[in-house]
């Protein structure tokens, strides 16, 4: 009944809020003490703690935030706006794991699947908000990251994604920007999706060296993977030249070569190059490409992003590594001038691995 309802409403808005805001937005003070717009909202709070505790190690950028944002990727990217590739950003790759994990673009997945599968558990969430929470506050761990938008209320998944829609390090620019252009995203928006690459290492491109990392900053969401990628490759790090892997210019370091030939390509090289030293442009195109990535495929979702931990400032500038400089760039955009950047002094760094892969 409508009365019933209304008075129901009421009684949670009373119990649970005091309106604690003359500004624009009406916010909410939950029985934990925090605000948010929604009250929807407040059951998250302690789910969230939960996950920083039981999964990223008290609030860590480590190897589980990297891999929960790498997740929550390969979730949603099984989704075509032309229809007929799953779900997109639903959960699916957690509840459906025994099938999407067996994806050959899934390598390594299951090691986060099998972390994340208890932990969700736990929880009353359903797996596509969980994927996707978890995803927001493993990258807002990591300094220089944008907070990232949290939407609440997805449903069950109903089935797992297809496979072949996660594009592969040994795929041309053609097909990974068709299979982005597939799912709704432009050639603007796969380069921002990539500073995701700025917290990434790589454990089974070269099962030898797992933990290899994609910059020598794999803790810290700058812009360095953009200056790196682009710098010349002497060596590979682990057992020689690997599919979907080219020369590296640093010892302990692994570069894609689908990273490498979308900062050399002409469609997309000016944005790769953009993002050199913009720690502004990246965090405000990742954020927003993110926002979308996170809800592919989903409607009539609520607001929860003031549940997501502010992140850690990010200073900057970036340096090149010690040894490098201007000279060891491989330009590849003609149209802008590239940025005036400092170099670390000493000799050339051997970056460590990340630590648990
Ligand atoms: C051109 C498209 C992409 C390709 C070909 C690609 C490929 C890869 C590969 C091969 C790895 C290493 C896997 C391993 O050996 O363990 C990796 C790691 C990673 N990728 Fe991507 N990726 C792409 C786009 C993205 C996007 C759009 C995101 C997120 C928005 C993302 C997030 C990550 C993260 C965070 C890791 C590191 C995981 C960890 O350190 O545990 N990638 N990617
Ligand atoms: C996969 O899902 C099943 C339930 O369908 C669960 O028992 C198992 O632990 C999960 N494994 C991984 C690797 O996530
Ligand atoms: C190193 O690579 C070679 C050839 O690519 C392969 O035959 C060998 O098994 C690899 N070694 C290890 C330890 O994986």
């Amino acid at each position: 009944m409508a009365f019933a309802r209304l008075s129901s409403i009421v009684a949670i808005a009373l119990a649970a809020t005091q309106v604690a805001n003359a500004g624009l937005t009406k916010r909410v003070t939950c029985s934990t003490g925090q605000t948010t717009a929604n009250a929807k909202c407040c059951a998250l709070f302690p789910v969230v703690d939960f996950i920083q505790q039981n999964l990223f190690d008290g609030g860590e950028c480590g190897e589980e935030a990297h891999s929960a944002l790498r997740l929550s990727f390969h979730d949603a990217i099984g989704f075509s706006i032309h229809g007929g590739k799953g779900g997109g950003a639903d959960g699916s790759i957690l509840a459906f794991n025994q099938t999407e994990t067996a994806f050959h673009a899934n390598g390594g997945i299951d090691d986060i699947t099998d972390r994340q599968f208890t932990v969700w558990q736990q929880t009353d969430l359903s797996a596509g908000d969980f994927v996707h929470l978890a995803a927001a506050i493993g990258t807002g761990n990591c300094p220089g990251a944008p907070r990232l938008q949290f939407m609440f209320g997805r449903p069950a998944p109903v089935a797992a994604a297809p496979d072949l829609t996660v594009p592969e390090p040994t795929d041309s620019v053609t097909s990974i920007l068709a299979r982005f252009a597939d799912a709704g995203f432009s050639a603007a928006e796969a380069v921002a999706l990539l500073s995701s690459h700025s917290v990434a290492a790589a454990d089974v491109v070269d099962p030898t060296i797992p933990g290899t990392p994609f910059d020598s900053t794999a803790g810290t969401f700058d812009t360095q993977v953009f200056l790196e990628v682009l710098l010349k490759g002497t060596a590979f790090p682990g057992n020689g030249s690997q599919p979907g892997e080219v020369l590296s210019p640093l010892a302990g370091e692994m570069r894609l070569q689908s990273d490498f030939l979308i900062s050399q390509d002409a469609r997309t090289a000016c944005l790769w190059q953009a993002m050199i030293n913009d720690q502004n442009r990246m965090m405000t195109q990742f954020k927003a490409a993110m926002a979308k990535l996170q809800t592919l495929g989903q409607k009539g979702l609520t607001d929860c992003s003031d549940v997501v931990p502010v992140p850690a400032p990010f200073a900057g500038p970036i340096k090149f590594p010690a040894s490098f400089s201007q000279a060891d760039v491989q330009i590849a955009c003609h149209t802008a001038r590239f940025p005036t950047i400092q170099t670390v002094a000493g000799p050339a760094p051997t970056v460590a691995p990340v630590p648990g892969s």
